[in-house]
């Protein structure tokens, strides 16, 4: 995308300058000739840049600074002036100025500065985006667990600190994957840092690599300016690659060879270029069922199973199921603001029964459908919907409900034969034994 600069600056021979040379380096060019006017054109037409003299009629672009922060929080601002002493330089960096030149000035200074400012802000943007985004989620999502398995997982997480490995997560659908690498990053890393997720199935195979790496400008039709990929977005922090098996295979080989050298090339690059960048792997596949099916490399698979933490399914966590049962009543009691609505002890007893397929996630569905359809203040078992019976309930319930039915039959034939079992069991097609053992069974006298 055209990237806008705002020039500011009340000598109309300075702007006409300005406004040549970065046209003809690619940018759109507005200008304003007041302090007032900058501030307008800040915030109406969003420029990503401003360049901005410090001397104008109407203010002193240090005091401008700030005023040109609150119309536009993302803009950088580059600083000229004749007036080139150090205390305007220190004055207008401490106002949030990204740089600061002297009158008069040559275009390479210029164009590097901008440049420079330009990258700092498309950055920052993700950044911003990024950050926001996983707050909001975090603020919600806490790893629940208490089970020795999941015990040992958080016990391990705070050891990792130092250690320059990736870390591979891997367990059923819904178990809380991405749940458990948002934790981890945020232990590790911290909240300030970068956490770049990444879904590797929603990017096409023929972009994968400079998604991943980056490339520079001009290294393939379209590749119009520098980028850098998402190794490089996530320096000092963590990259979240999610559907890890959905990496095409030859960049598999392009992303062990950053995991063993910790430096990569962008796409067109000739330098290496390395980042400190946690890579945290996810996958509800079968690792080495994927490998022996071709689609996965096991040299990769080697590199990546150092840190291997297994989430356990659901219903392996018997313990916890009410534990995060409660957790997530609490988030509904918040979320739909009503404070005092339970669950009762049958629907708890279904809950703990039931096999969970969907794990956590689809407890969480069935117990949010449940609170929206409560009646009164209590989830009772007829608002738990269940989608797939475990086969082994299913199974019991036939068995009881067959022999219910040859109890019955049984009684009917024994009644009408006054009793005679000789008689009944020749009416009913078996054998007297049978119908001693199976009149034994039901405890029919
Ligand atoms: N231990 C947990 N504590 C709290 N919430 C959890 C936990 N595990 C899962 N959840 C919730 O369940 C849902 C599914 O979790 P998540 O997306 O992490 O699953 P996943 O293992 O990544 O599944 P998939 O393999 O399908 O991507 C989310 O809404 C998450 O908030
Ligand atoms: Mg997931």
């Amino acid at each position: 995308m055209t990237k806008k600069i705002l020039v500011c600056d009340d000598e109309a021979n300075v702007r006409m300058f300005l406004r040549d040379l970065l046209t003809l380096e690619g940018f759109a060019v507005v200008e304003a000739e007041s302090g007032l006017a900058a501030v307008d054109s800040a915030s109406r037409d969003k420029p990503d840049l401003c360049i901005l003299d410090l001397m104008l009629p109407d203010f002193n672009g240090i005091e401008l600074l700030p005023r040109l922060k609150a119309a536009n929080p993302m803009l950088a601002i580059i600083v000229i002036t004749a007036l080139g002493t150090v205390d305007n330089a220190v004055l207008s960096l401490k106002a949030g100025a990204y740089d600061f030149i002297t009158k008069p000035f040559d275009v390479d200074t210029i164009l590097i500065s901008v440049k420079r400012a330009l990258e700092f802000v498309s950055v920052s943007k993700e950044n911003t985006a990024l950050w926001n985004l996983h707050k909001n989620r975090m603020y919600f999502e806490d790893f629940i667990g208490e089970c020795p398995a999941v015990q040992a997982i958080k016990a391990l997480i705070p050891k990792l600190a130092f250690a320059d490995v990736p870390i591979l997560i891997t367990g059923e659908t819904g178990t809380g994957k991405n749940v458990l690498a948002k934790q981890i990053h945020f232990t590790l890393a911290g909240a300030e840092s970068p956490l770049v997720y990444t879904n590797c199935s929603s990017i096409p195979a023929t972009l994968f690599e400079s998604e991943l790496f980056g490339h520079e400008k001009g290294s393939y039709t379209g590749a119009v300016s520098q980028k850098k990929g998402r190794v490089e977005q996530a320096h000092g922090g963590t990259l979240l690659l999610d559907e890890i098996t959905e990496i095409p295979y030859e960049i598999q080989a392009k992303l062990l060879d950053f995991l063993q050298e910790r430096t990569f090339y962008r796409v067109g690059g000739v330098t290496p270029i390395s980042v400190e960048t946690r890579i945290i792997a996810l996958t509800n596949k079968n690792l080495p069922e994927e490998i022996k099916a071709g689609r996965f490399r096991k040299d990769l698979y080697y590199r990546l199973n150092v840190i291997h933490f297994t989430v356990p399914p659901l219903k392996d966590r018997a313990d916890d199921i009410q534990l995060i049962c409660e957790y997530l009543l609490g988030l509904l009691r918040r979320k739909y603001n009503s404070p005092a609505l339970g669950i009762s002890g049958a629907a708890m007893g279904l809950i703990r029964a039931y096999a969970w397929p969907g794990n956590v996630r689809e407890l969480k569905n069935v117990l949010e459908r449940a609170f929206i359809c409560a009646e009164g203040d209590e989830i009772g078992p007829e608002s738990l919907i269940l989608e797939e019976h475990d086969h082994a309930t299913l199974k019991q319930e036939l068995k009881d409900l067959v022999g219910e039915f040859e109890r019955d039959v049984i009684l009917r034939r024994l009644a009408f034969w006054k009793g005679n079992r000789t008689a009944t069991a020749r009416d009913l097609g078996v054998s007297i034994r049978n119908l001693q053992y199976k009149l034994e069974r039901y405890d029919i006298r």
